[in-house]
């Protein structure tokens, strides 16, 4: 018997509203009848909005869990790696070890860009933040791929999502040597996926570079922690700009675009930013205080989250991460680290945060790492959207390869009713 929700508005007869379920979390109450009832629903911040169905990962907020086609994080980050992770996103199985090795392959020969893109670059300043490079050029890709941009054929979104994929450490490792005016390093195809980004990233033409295995590792794994959180802000955006028929790169644009506010991806270079401004362990119970201010803005960045109302399970197997690679790399007694352990310490303990359920989140501990890497502030989001964009891009091609509409919410109107045009004599 299919479950129904009655709305009962005061002088009409209660409006029947289908109630639809899941393979697990909250019920939806499907409200999509009711405009020809003559009414909207109002939810800003879509706090209680379902905006699509989707099978790809599922967050209890509560419990603080994340799975990503059913398998949880914790043993994905152990036990996997990230071109495995992209592979499960994509396509919804583990791959066998034919499928993996034909998928890295695949990813590694389509890590570079076209030479005109090198110019590209020429037209920022050298101070430009990446975020807003990143924006442009991947945006930009679409100008080179003329030949497969008709998103009804799957082979086409097929190889703009290994484009995708394979050319963002590409690209984020060129805005980071177009900034220090050092030659752009070509990809590698004998390194894997986090040691050609580390090998582009700090290599230079002079000298060979090792890649440090353990810095590697926890690139990967950093990588894997952001791939992908269902419905959040970017990805909502991707999904938008997709339902008008926009072309991948565009859409992976617009995401890249709405992670970048501190709110959202921003929030890990905005974390290092608090605690360089927190500076010393002592100030911590002053901006402790300030976050609980109704009338100071300050927010501790890294704190909160709208889904999880427990601890984000990224953000733990991201403190792992970071004792391991601080510990290998002898950074043990890391200031930063320690300043932001005891700002952990003290908001867990304090009744606001406790009764707001506020917790660290993915952006919390994630700076620290990077940094710890040798990854500058200014590219940490780059970082969070090189991770995110298997996520973006799965979520794209579900909808796209799927039944779907264009997406155009409406509104409370609280403008001016009709009235006539004033000329300038009488204003
Ligand atoms: C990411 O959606 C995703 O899944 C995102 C993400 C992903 O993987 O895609 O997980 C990545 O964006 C993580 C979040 C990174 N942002 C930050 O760390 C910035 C700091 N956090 C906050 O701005 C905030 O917590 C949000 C934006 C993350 C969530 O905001 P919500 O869900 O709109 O919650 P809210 O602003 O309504 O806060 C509820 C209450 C408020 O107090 P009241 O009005 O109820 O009195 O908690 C307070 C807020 O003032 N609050 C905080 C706080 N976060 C919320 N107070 C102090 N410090 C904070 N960090």
């Amino acid at each position: 018997m299919a479950k129904k929700a009655l709305l009962t508005i005061e002088g009409r007869d209660p409006i029947e509203l289908p109630i639809l379920s899941g393979s697990t979390g909250p019920d939806v109450i499907d409200v999509s009848k009711l405009t020809a009832q003559g009414y909207f629903t109002y939810d800003p911040g879509f706090v209680s909005t379902a905006s699509c169905d989707s099978a790809i990962t599922y967050i209890d907020g509560d419990a603080g869990t994340l799975l990503h086609r059913g398998y949880p994080i914790e043993q994905l980050a152990e036990n996997s790696d990230f071109l495995e992770m992209c592979y499960l996103l994509l396509y919804g199985e583990l791959p066998t070890a034919d499928e993996k090795a034909q998928f890295d392959y695949t990813i590694s020969h389509h890590t570079m860009v076209h030479e005109q893109i090198r110019v590209f670059f020429n037209g920022f300043r050298r101070d430009a933040h990446p975020m807003a490079i990143m924006i442009g050029v991947v945006g930009a890709l679409s100008a080179f791929y003329h030949d497969s941009l008709d998103i009804a054929d799957e082979r086409h979104r097929n190889v703009s999502a290994m484009r995708l994929i394979a050319k963002m450490p590409t690209l984020a490792a060129m805005c980071y040597k177009y900034s220090l005016g050092q030659p752009f390093m070509y990809p590698r195809n004998d390194l894997n996926y986090a040691e050609n980004f580390l090998y582009m990233m700090f290599g230079v033409p002079c000298e060979t570079y090792e890649v440090n295995p353990i810095i590697a590792r926890a690139m990967d794994r950093i990588f894997m922690l952001h791939a992908d959180h269902e419905q959040n802000a970017s990805t909502s955006t991707v999904r938008l700009a997709g339902s008008t028929g926009a072309n991948p790169f565009a859409c992976i644009a617009s995401g890249i675009a709405a992670l970048w506010g501190p709110s959202h991806g921003g929030a890990n270079e905005a974390v290092l930013n608090m605690l360089d401004e927190i500076g010393d362990v002592s100030r911590v119970s002053e901006f402790v205080k300030r976050a609980k201010d109704k009338d100071d803005p300050f927010r501790l960045m890294g704190f909160g989250h709208r889904v999880y109302k427990n601890y984000d399970p990224r953000a733990r197997v991201m403190k792992q991460t970071c004792d391991e690679v601080l510990d290998q790399l002898g950074v043990n007694n890391d200031p930063q680290l320690q300043l932001a352990m005891e700002l952990e310490k003290i908001a867990l303990e304090d009744p606001y945060f406790v009764e707001k359920k506020l917790y660290p989140n993915v952006d919390f501990y994630s700076g620290i790492i990077l940094k710890a890497i040798g990854i500058p502030v200014s590219m940490f989001t780059v970082m969070f959207a090189t991770g995110r964009t298997p996520g973006w891009i799965a979520h794209w091609n579900e909808m796209i390869s799927g039944s779907y509409k264009i997406g155009r919410p409406r509104q409370l109107y609280t403008g001016e009713n009709q009235r006539d045009f004033k000329p300038m004599k009488d204003r």
